[in-house]
């Protein structure tokens, strides 16, 4: 059998296979409506939906490379900021609530009058765009939305496009100099990263950056693309896909909180845990000022607490979970270890504590190996983050605006055993995170 026919019906047997389970509930692609199943962040799709449609969509990514002159492949990809440019300029002037005000459907014309734009250059923009199914010319020069650009009517996309639209462009074109500078090739510093010199330029550090109150924009922009938005990507399987439920009544130790939203997300459904915030001062101050109303009675009867801990000191807090998102990523390997070296010493007062940790790991799309004529979608790897591209495409995006260092998980792993732990279970979240599930090693059974 020829690879494009082992394509074309794995396709065909995954397509079938994904009709019979979604029933009656299919997508669709046109209508202006969310596909609630997919477009709806609280809802997740079952796990073997989930594998279903990632494998389905890496199967499409080889025909589509297979059938695409090598020319045009690369052109194609080396030209995606075009792509993005587009989004953010429909971003930018609105145009998918334009639509909207004209009943749904406009002329170019009358679409363009309203943006205050020119009519040829706001066509090529939309052009650009349904070429991928955002918005839809259902005649010619008369467009309407899609399920896709429905999605811009959100303030929360509008504010994250266009955050990382400017910011990722300029520091993503920092990386190649990055990788090849003596100064920088070899750090995972926040302080070399290309954001330094692409945005600050005064080597200011994106946390520098976004404190300085003449960039609040900026930081409202990402407040409330990145929170409020963005998070809707790991949010729900943070929630289902931990068993948060046989935790009980344990006492959760969140190291780095930040605003703290994943530990509220959690409380709120999970009212018997209690919950420690950990952080440096200022970030406890403004977590305690913004806490939701909802939790107050739990902080006031105890149940959670805020305290201020560098988690590079020895840790005054006990518990049974240390939890930490998004934190070690921050680190390259010998302060990631200072800060597990410092856990451990605090999990050893309390028996039987695990710590879990939520990150993104570096991941291999596909392993294919020569002799194989099974499609990409059979060489995935189990062993990392599901959603491997989109995961390798935000730990460039995080390391470019604030460095830090994602690692896979045999990395990971040589850096909790020498820290003295063992991962004793990985969770794959129906995202593109993890949870890392870790015991001390001298407790291990
Ligand atoms: C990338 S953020 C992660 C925040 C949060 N865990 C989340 O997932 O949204 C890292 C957090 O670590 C905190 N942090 C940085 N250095 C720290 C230190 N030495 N001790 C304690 N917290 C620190 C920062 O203030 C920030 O809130």
């Amino acid at each position: 059998m020829s690879y494009l026919s082992a394509l074309r019906v794995s396709l065909n047997e995954k397509l079938l296979q994904l009709e019979e389970s979604l029933e009656s509930n299919l997508p669709h692609l046109l209508d202006a409506s969310p596909y609630s199943f997919l477009d709806d962040a609280e809802i997740l799709p079952p796990k073997l939906v989930f594998d279903l449609l990632e494998k389905i969509r890496v199967d499409l990514k080889a025909v589509d490379s297979m059938i695409t002159p090598t020319r045009f492949k690369l052109v194609e990809m080396g030209m995606l900021h075009y792509k993005c440019a587009a989004l953010n300029t429909a971003v930018v002037l609105n145009v998918a609530q334009a639509i909207e005000s004209f009943g749904g459907e406009a002329q170019l014309c009358d679409l363009a009058m309203k943006c205050d734009v020119n009519e040829h250059k706001l066509g090529r923009i939309l052009r650009t765009l349904t070429g991928e199914f955002v918005f839809v010319e259902c005649s010619p020069d008369r467009f309407k939305n899609s399920r896709h650009s429905i999605a811009l009517l959100s303030p929360g996309a509008r504010s994250f496009i266009s955050f990382i639209t400017d910011l990722g462009m300029k520091c993503a074109n920092g990386i190649p100099g990055d990788m090849v500078n003596p100064d920088t090739k070899h750090s995972f510093s926040d302080r070399t990263a290309p954001f330094c010199k692409m945005v600050s330029k005064n080597d200011q550090t994106f946390a520098e950056y976004m404190g300085d109150p003449k960039n609040a924009e900026m930081v409202a922009l990402g407040n409330e693309g990145i929170v409020g938005w963005l998070n809707g990507l790991t949010r729900a399987s943070l929630i289902n896909d931990y068993p948060w439920e046989a935790l009980g009544d344990a006492k959760v130790i969140d190291l780095g909180c930040g605003m703290g939203d994943s530990g509220i997300d959690v409380l709120k459904k999970f009212p018997r845990l209690s919950w420690v915030y950990q952080d440096l001062p200022s970030v406890i101050d403004n977590l305690k000022e913004n806490f939701p109303d909802q939790l107050q009675p739990r902080v006031r009867d105890g149940q959670i607490s805020f305290v201020v801990q560098d988690y590079f000191q020895s840790n005054v807090s006990d518990g049974d979970v240390w939890y930490m998102r998004g934190v070690l990523h921050e680190y390259d390997d010998n302060e990631a270890l200072e800060v597990l070296k410092h856990l451990a010493v605090a999990m050893r007062r309390t028996p039987n504590s695990i710590m879990i940790i939520n990150e993104v790991l570096n991941c291999s799309p596909f392993i294919l190996p020569e002799t194989s004529i099974a499609p990409p979608s059979e060489h995935i790897p189990s062993d990392q983050s599901c959603l491997p591209s989109t995961g390798n495409t935000m730990t460039w995006s995080t390391f470019s605006l604030f460095g830090g260092k994602e690692r896979s998980l045999e990395e990971y792993e040589g850096l909790l055993n020498s820290a003295g732990f063992t991962v004793s279970k990985l969770y794959r979240f129906r995202t593109f995170t993890v949870m890392l599930e870790c015991v001390l090693s001298s407790q291990s059974k």
